[in-house]
This record gives C-alpha cells, sequence and structure tokens, in this order.
C-alpha cells in the first residue's frame, strides 16, 4: 500500500534529497587561502581589516552602525551584558524556550537569568510575562527571536524604556529578518548573531554583537580583547578576556554574506506557502508571522500540533517524519529542564550563590513546556531553500503522517507496552 508509513514499512513520501548547508565554492576556498597567505590569520591586534570589513558589509546588510565580531553567539551575549555594566547579583529576564546560551551568557556575566515564559502564538518570549518578572534589581531582558519569527519588539522596548533596562536581542536564528523595516538586532541596544555551522549566516563558528551607541561598541570591543581599551595603547583597562575571532573566519563569513540576501529572499519567498498549505491540515497550529515583520528570514520553521487530534505526541510525529525523508525535530526543552544550572550538579557561582532562583520545580512555565512535551515540530531551512518542490514534499509528508495518525497511534501504543 502507497500510504503505509515508512516507519511501518512503506515508500518515504519525500523522493528529493534536500541541499547541504553550508554550501561553498571557490571563492570560500580563495577567501581562505587569501588569509593564509597573508600570515595574518588570528584575531589579534583587534580587529584585524577583514574583521573590520566584514562588520562594515554585515551592517549594510542588517542595519545599525556599530558591531564587533567574537568567538562565538554565546560569548557576545556575555560581553553585551558587561560592556553595559551587568554582573554580579543582577537579574536578566530570559525567555523559557531557547538554546541554553540565553541563560548561561548571562550567568558567565554573574547575572542571575530570570527564565519567563513564550508567548502560544510565536514561542517568543511573552511581553506580559517580562513585566510580571521585573524586580529593583532586574536590569535586563534577552529576547530570543526564534526559528522565523519575532519576539514583540514595540512591547519589549516600551517595557524597557519605562523600567530603564538593557535589551540584548538573541538574533542566533535571524540574520536578514526585519522589524517594521529595521534589522533584528538593530532595535535593542545589543544584537547578538551566531556564525556557527547550522546558522543562515556562516563561518564555522563566530558571532557578531552589533552595538546601539559608540560607547557600547569600545566597551564591548575592550571585553572581547583581554580588556584592552578600545583604541591607542595596549594597557589592560577593564576585565575581559580573549573572546575575539580570527582574520580566517572573517573572511570565510564574508564569502557567506554575499550569499545571505539571495539566499533569504529565496526561503521568504517559500515560507508563506508553507504557512498556506499546513493551515489546510487538521490538527495543525501555524504560528502566521506579525505583521510587523517586514522581511522574514527562516532558519527554523516551526509548527505545533494538537496531540487531541493526532492522537500522537510530537515525538511520534518527528519518528515518522524523519522515516519519511524529513529532518523534523521536536525541538528545545524549556530552560527550566536542563539540568545544567542545577546548583548541586553544576556548582557554578551564581547557581551556588542564589539556589532559591533555580528552584525549577516552583517554575510554571506551561506554554514552553507543551511546546517541549507535546507539540512542538521543527523543519530546516533546507526545506525552503529547495523551492516550491522542497515545500511541497514536506507537505506531502506531513499531510501523509496526519492521514496516516491511527496506524502511528496503534504502533506507539504497542511499543509502550
Ligand atoms: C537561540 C540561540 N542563542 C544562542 C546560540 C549560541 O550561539 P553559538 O553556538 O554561536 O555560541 C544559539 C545556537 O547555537 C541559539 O540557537
Amino acid at each position: 500500500m502507497n500510504d503505509r508509513l515508512a516507519i511501518l514499512g512503506g515508500e518515504p513520501a519525500v523522493k528529493i534529497a534536500y541541499p547541504e548547508w553550508p554550501v561553498h565554492d571557490e571563492r570560500e576556498v580563495e577567501a581562505v587561502a587569501e588569509v593564509v597567505r597573508s600570515g595574518h590569520w588570528g584575531g589579534y591586534p583587534y580587529p584585524g581589516p577583514r574583521t573590520t570589513a566584514f562588520l562594515q558589509k554585515f551592517l549594510e546588510f542588517q542595519g545599525g552602525e556599530y558591531a564587533i565580531m567574537a568567538a562565538n553567539g554565546t560569548v557576545t551575549m556575555e560581553i553585551a551584558l558587561r560592556a553595559a555594566g551587568i554582573g554580579w547579583g543582577d537579574e536578566v529576564i530570559v525567555p523559557a524556550y531557547t538554546f541554553q546560551a540565553t541563560a548561561a551568557a548571562p550567568m558567565a556575566a554573574g547575572a542571575i537569568p530570570v527564565i519567563v515564559d513564550i508567548d502560544p502564538n510565536t514561542y517568543c518570549i511573552d511581553p506580559q510575562a517580562i513585566e510580571a518578572a521585573i524586580t529593583p534589581r532586574t536590569r535586563a531582558i534577552i529576547p530570543v527571536h526564534v526559528g522565523s519569527l519575532m519576539a514583540d519588539m514595540d512591547a519589549i522596548m516600551a517595557i524597557a524604556e519605562r523600567h530603564n533596562l538593557i535589551v540584548v536581542e538573541d538574533c542566533a536564528h535571524v540574520h536578514g529578518m526585519q522589524w517594521r523595516g529595521r534589522g533584528a538586532g538593530t532595535i535593542g541596544h545589543f544584537g547578538s548573531f551566531s556564525l556557527q555551522s547550522s546558522k543562515i549566516l556562516t563561518s564555522g563558528e563566530g558571532g557578531i554583537l552589533i552595538c546601539k551607541t559608540k560607547e557600547l561598541a569600545d566597551a564591548a570591543t575592550s571585553v572581547v580583547n583581554c580588556g584592552r581599551p578600545a583604541a591607542g595603547h595596549d594597557a589592560v583597562t577593564i576585565m575581559g578576556a580573549n573572546f575575539r575571532s580570527s582574520e580566517l573566519h572573517a573572511a570565510l563569513a564574508s564569502a557567506q554574506l554575499e550569499r545571505l540576501p539571495a539566499q533569504t529572499r529565496q526561503r521568504e519567498a517559500m515560507v508563506g506557502y508553507m504557512d498556506e498549505a499546513l493551515s489546510e491540515i487538521p490538527g495543525v497550529r501555524v504560528f502566521r508571522p506579525d505583521p510587523r515583520i517586514t522581511r522574514r528570514s527562516v532558519y527554523l520553521y516551526i509548527f505545533a500540533i494538537d496531540p487531541a487530534v493526532w492522537g500522537v505526541d510530537h515525538h511520534a510525529v518527528c519518528a515518522a517524519l524523519e522515516a519519511e525523508g524529513l529532518d523534523a525535530s521536536t525541538g528545545y526543552p524549556p530552560m527550566h529542564r536542563y539540568d545544567l544550572f542545577q546548583p548541586q550538579l553544576t556548582r557554578l557561582p551564581v547557581p551556588m550563590a542564589h539556589p532559591e532562583r533555580f528552584d525549577f520545580a516552583a517554575m510554571n512555565l506551561p506554554v514552553a513546556t507543551e511546546a517541549y512535551e507535546r507539540e512542538a515540530v521543527w523543519l530546516p531551512e533546507a526545506v525552503f531553500r529547495a523551492g516550491k518542490e522542497g515545500v511541497d514534499q514536506a507537505v506531502a509528508a506531513i499531510r501523509k503522517v496526519y492521514e496516516q495518525r491511527a496506524a502511528l497511534a496503534e504502533a506507539a501504543a504497542l511499543r509502550s507496552r
């Protein structure tokens, strides 16, 4: 039978191979070879000429006036907080649904991550939850723009202004994204981007921090470069570390950046088509983009299934989609499920000093928990880079699993016996 699920021995629905990531040709090879021949490989003196040139080009694409480059998109957030003078005992509000880096960065700076729930319509931080978590010790908010959507930056900036808070946008997923015509990462005081190998702009490893003012950029430059002042002599004046990236990374990132505008357009052209097609499948919740998103980038495409309609949760659905040839995953655990932050396990200074702030059993984060435990399905950017056929095949696989959900539920029930 043609429509038998691949996980139960049928033919996979996806008949194409999705394109590999990252893509490269001789341009990347030559860019790196040129750095090797120059003898100027590293990040010192900081910033090197290729790093400066790359950052200029990135700002032209993303917006903003000042930026620094660093080793990855985790330390960029730590650097931002340190540059803003945020440290021991300060509170930084972060969403429950994100990679651990968003909470690890404040901890590395000595601050307490205060974990709040997400909006069920975007899986991004819920502004009302931010407001409810503010105390006299709150100093910053780190909204994360998740997948192919953005947190409500208008609401977040209004809260930040009212309470005099620093906003560090975690833009690890959203190079190219725009909110009311402004680049993600240029609305808050800082915008932090990851260039890690899966990201939609990559140099293998690396990070970019867009800074709102020259003062913040100078402070960030010192932190990234072992505390040396941004200009002039070599004396170490503030506490920093070697967070630098290399000229090799900048050269590779520059070559990749030339591809990014066309890749962004290609994915954006297909993502609305996916929204329409999926919204016709019962029990699928499509996250419609906020109309204030004026250019949409796609690192991950996330939708939610209703387990009551499908008869199974997202674990069974993703396993079935994987067998159909679609690289689907269930996504992040909510932050309070990361053992990483348990004081007794990590013995890190921040949880050891404030164990009451890491009492995860006491945290009530129903939206992030539901996303993690039952409903979220993530699809990779390659589905959109493969054009209409890529989306059509993905939708066919999802529809097939939906139509065969009774067989899937039966198999799942048998397995759990
Ligand atoms: C939301 C988010 N923030 C931060 C990071 C950290 O970036 P990096 O791996 O470059 O440290 C990642 C992923 O890697 C991420 O997905």
